[in-house]
């Protein structure tokens, strides 16, 4: 598989190592050209004019909705357009805390869960408006920043309302099994004869895994964030909302684009998903995100997951044979439930000063704590040094890696 040449960046430049696709993607050709070409050729505002040009702009990105919600396991009503992830989860959290109709609403969610996650419910906690009493509640992983899924139906109480998780973790690579968390959720709602909303973070899974999302809301999951830059689009996001959701959950922002009528002092909205999505959509970037997904369902997940267990095999290994004072947190093994990413530190060196020397050598990595500061701060880790690979990665970039980590091991000694 050599999927480097779809993408220009590496034609542009050489001697790139680039290892930072879990912090966004490179995007191929054949989405900058979908993109310009677009641009070039049917561009105009949406649902707004009667030329054709605005009919045939609002028939792509209508048609582009249906095939994204499919690739998702879902259809076009459910699938609302956001700016990325964060966006989504603003509109789903700050929606499902105000529809909760209760004294005390518990959120509980792994402590390694993204910012973009994590503030929009710690926010609500500190809001004074609030009737309800909020609390964010974490589950908190092993030593080497495991979870357990089991720790899920530990942690449920019957004050628990809202249950967030991201698919994959972006610090530790866990893909956590959000079937076994959604069944879980399901006994624990019979048990307790509440709802408890489950949202599902899939920013990191999108680029990697199959995603089924009716199939999951059947058991019990309501919501699922997802952001496009990281499957080779750019400036555009999706939240997937379950039939019911799409129904009850609240307004998030008004404007135009997406009313029935106004009058001077009354106004009726249309239904989802449109009702969520106020104002000019990204209308190229919606466009590219079909065109991105269109790439990956051409390759396949398949042979996305064998090409990526490959790289991950030998990284691992590597890093066991020829780096073992660069400490792995997370599984250092490969497992089912490890994505294609390694955290990594050293004792004796900074993260920063990894990355900055790396980035001398043309080896793309982020330092830091990944805008996930809980987690660090729970395994008492001042951030690590992050490499990502996705399907133009192969064993030269990872050899790369390690002789370039084997340098600085050297140049500190
Ligand atoms: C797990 C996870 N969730 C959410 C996000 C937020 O994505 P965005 O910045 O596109 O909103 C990221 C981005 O790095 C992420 O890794």
């Amino acid at each position: 598989m050599n999927y480097k040449k779809d993408f220009p960046i590496f034609k542009n430049n050489p001697n790139l190592i680039f290892l930072d696709s879990a912090a966004s993607s490179q995007k191929p050709l054949k989405v900058l050209e979908d993109v310009k070409y677009f641009c070039e050729n049917n561009y105009a505002n949406v649902h707004r004019g009667a030329y054709s040009l605005s009919l045939q702009s609002t028939e792509s990105i209508e048609t582009a909705r249906t095939d994204i919600a499919k690739f998702f396991g879902t259809q076009a009503k459910n699938l609302v357009f956001t700016k990325n992830a964060t966006e989504s989860s603003n509109i789903f959290i700050s929606g499902i805390v105000q529809h909760i109709q209760s004294e005390h609403i518990e959120i509980l969610m792994p402590v390694s869960e993204h910012h973009s996650s994590l503030l929009p419910a710690l926010a609500h906690t500190k809001n004074p408006q609030n009737l309800s009493k909020i609390t964010v509640k974490y589950i908190y992983p092993n030593a080497s920043g495991i979870f357990t899924e089991d720790d899920f139906e530990k942690n449920i109480t019957k004050n628990t309302q809202l249950i967030i998780c991201a698919h994959i973790s972006n610090v530790t690579g866990q893909i956590f099994d959000i079937k076994k968390i959604s069944n879980i959720i399901k006994n624990k709602q019979n048990i307790y004869k509440n709802n408890i909303y489950f949202a599902v973070d899939a920013s990191q899974s999108a680029p990697h895994v199959q995603i089924n999302f009716d199939a999951l809301s059947k058991i019990s999951c309501d919501a699922m964030f997802i952001t496009g830059h990281k499957i080779g689009a750019g400036g555009i996001g999706a939240l997937l909302l379950s039939d019911t959701m799409s129904r009850i959950l609240p307004q998030y922002s008004v404007g135009g684009g997406i009313v029935k009528d106004v009058h001077e002092q009354e106004y009726s909205l249309l239904e989802s998903p449109t009702r969520f999505e106020a104002g000019t959509p990204s209308i190229e970037n919606i466009v590219g995100f079909q065109s991105a997904i269109k790439y990956l369902e051409n390759i396949t997940f398949k042979k996305i997951q064998h090409h990526e267990e490959k790289l991950m095999k030998y990284a691992l290994e590597q890093f066991a044979k020829k780096i073992p004072h660069f400490i792995i947190i997370g599984d250092k093994n490969i497992t089912k439930n490890r994505s294609s990413l390694i955290s990594f530190y050293h004792k004796n060196i900074h993260h920063s000063d990894i990355a900055i020397l790396l980035a001398e050598k043309n080896i793309a990595v982020r330092a830091g704590m990944h805008c996930a500061n809980p987690l660090h701060h729970y395994l008492h880790s001042k951030g690590t040094v992050r490499a990502s690979f996705w399907i133009y990665n192969d064993i030269s970039d990872i050899d790369a890696l390690i002789s370039g980590l084997q340098e600085i091991e050297q140049m500190f000694q």
